[in-house]
């Protein structure tokens, strides 16, 4: 296994994330093989890429040769891939971002396989999915890894390398090496359900939304207080509504279930509605808000007793689950806070957030909620408890 800048590249899928992926390998020099089982993605692919490009020669980050050399690098597979993986054979690096099915992603990884030289790595994109479970398909498992990038890939910066059981030591680093040199912001996360974002981000949608069933404050007021005294760039429905509700309520089933159901998990009835209803956030014009023609949009009421309970009480859960996190091991405290800012651009890191608020204060804010709610979804972090014990501060 030698990765490295004259490494060939292989994307399997070209949807959203294959073709982000693609742009981003073969700006970094790499020649890059995309193909996809679908008839018409792999053009559909080519047009977004060279839209990308075109953008980024009239904002004047690239010449015209320079975006026409990326475009050139990538070899696009306008068959639709059958069994036969054969364009994929001398590539040292294949990283899968098709549909998220279990059975599907194993057949091809077993595809893969069959055609790729002893020492190439596969890697997959997947969101949900154990790494472990897609590489025991494998013979040669060991050179299998996560390789998770977020969306659009061009545009965000991280990626969480993920090694699993059974891996070569070798493959991570190799990876993750890799991908700085794609100028991405690599971090190590552990084979666990939502990796480092989507399991930490939870909080964020699911603390709103139950604030919001429980009489507390409206959505617009919900979305007014996390960006005002938050600094966040969107608010919590806000940011539903975009990522695409059935999207969003997806992934919070399947870290709920990956969790054999913990309550701090636990989606909610009112996301479930708004799923079984269709409205799906922007893509349908109907969510959380209404993006019909002539709606009009609702004002928060801009109570800032209001604003500050529920800014601290999401905030709580959010450096509460971050802290549980590092206390489970999932990541290092400065991959946890590198991945909730350059993945999912969060203001601050959550970790040093809570230093700068006070882990104490952290602390007694789910202790009060844990009291006066009696569950245990707003149990403290046993590391939470440990560190203010002993009066310690994260990255000190
Ligand atoms: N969309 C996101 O925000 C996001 C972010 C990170 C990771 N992911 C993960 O990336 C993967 C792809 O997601 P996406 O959003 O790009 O999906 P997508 O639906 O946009 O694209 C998936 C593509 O895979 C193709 N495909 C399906 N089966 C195939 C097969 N056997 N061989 C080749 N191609 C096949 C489909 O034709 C389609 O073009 C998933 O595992 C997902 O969980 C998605």
């Amino acid at each position: 296994m030698a990765l490295n800048t004259e490494s060939r590249i292989g994307v399997v899928g070209a949807g959203a994330m294959g073709t982000g992926i693609a742009q981003v390998a073969a700006a970094a020099g790499h020649t890059v093989v995309l193909g996809d089982a679908g008839g018409g993605a792999t053009m559909r692919a080519q047009a977004n890429i060279a839209r990308a490009m075109d953008r980024e020669v009239q904002k004047e980050r690239l010449t015209r040769d320079a975006a026409d050399r990326i475009l050139s690098r990538i070899q696009f597979q306008w068959e639709p891939l059958g069994d036969s993986l054969g364009a994929y054979k001398s590539c040292d690096l294949v990283i899968e971002a098709i549909v998220e099915d279990l059975t599907i992603k194993q057949t091809l990884f077993q595809q893969l396989e069959a055609v790729v030289a002893k020492d190439a790595v596969l890697a997959t994109n997947t969101s949900s999915l154990s790494v472990a479970s897609i590489a025991s398909a494998c013979t040669a498992s060991e050179r299998v890894v996560g390789i998770h990038f977020f969306n659009p890939a061009p545009v965000l910066p991280l990626v969480e390398v993920v090694p699993w059981l059974g891996g070569s030591a070798a493959v991570p680093p190799a990876a993750y090496e890799m991908m700085q040199r794609w100028g991405k912001v690599p971090v190590l996360a552990s084979d666990t359900p939502g990796f480092i974002v989507n399991r930490i981000a939870r909080p964020y949608y699911g603390e709103s939304i139950r604030l919001l069933e429980e009489g507390v404050a409206s959505v617009a007021t919900i979305d007014w207080a996390m960006k005002e005294l938050g600094g966040f760039r969107m608010g919590p429905f806000e940011l539903m509504d975009f990522i695409g509700n059935d999207v969003n309520y997806a992934v919070t089933r399947s870290v709920f279930e990956g969790f054999f159901y913990d309550p701090r998990y636990k989606p909610s009835l009112t996301q479930r509605r708004l799923v079984e209803a269709g409205f799906f956030g922007k893509k349908a014009r109907r969510g959380y808000y209404d993006y019909r023609d002539g709606a009009i949009a609702p004002e928060p009421d801009k109570d800032p007793e209001v604003a500050l309970l529920v800014f601290e009480r999401v905030l709580a859960m959010l450096i509460n689950e971050a802290v549980d996190a590092v206390h489970m091991r999932v990541a290092s405290p400065a991959d946890v806070d590198l991945a909730m800012t350059k993945g999912v651009n969060y203001p601050k890191g959550l970790l040093a957030w809570g230093n700068e608020i006070g882990l104490d204060r952290i602390l007694s804010w789910m202790e009060r909620l844990q009291a006066d709610f009696g569950e245990d979804r707003y149990r403290p972090s046993p590391l939470l408890r440990r560190m203010v014990r002993d009066g310690r501060r994260f990255f000190e």
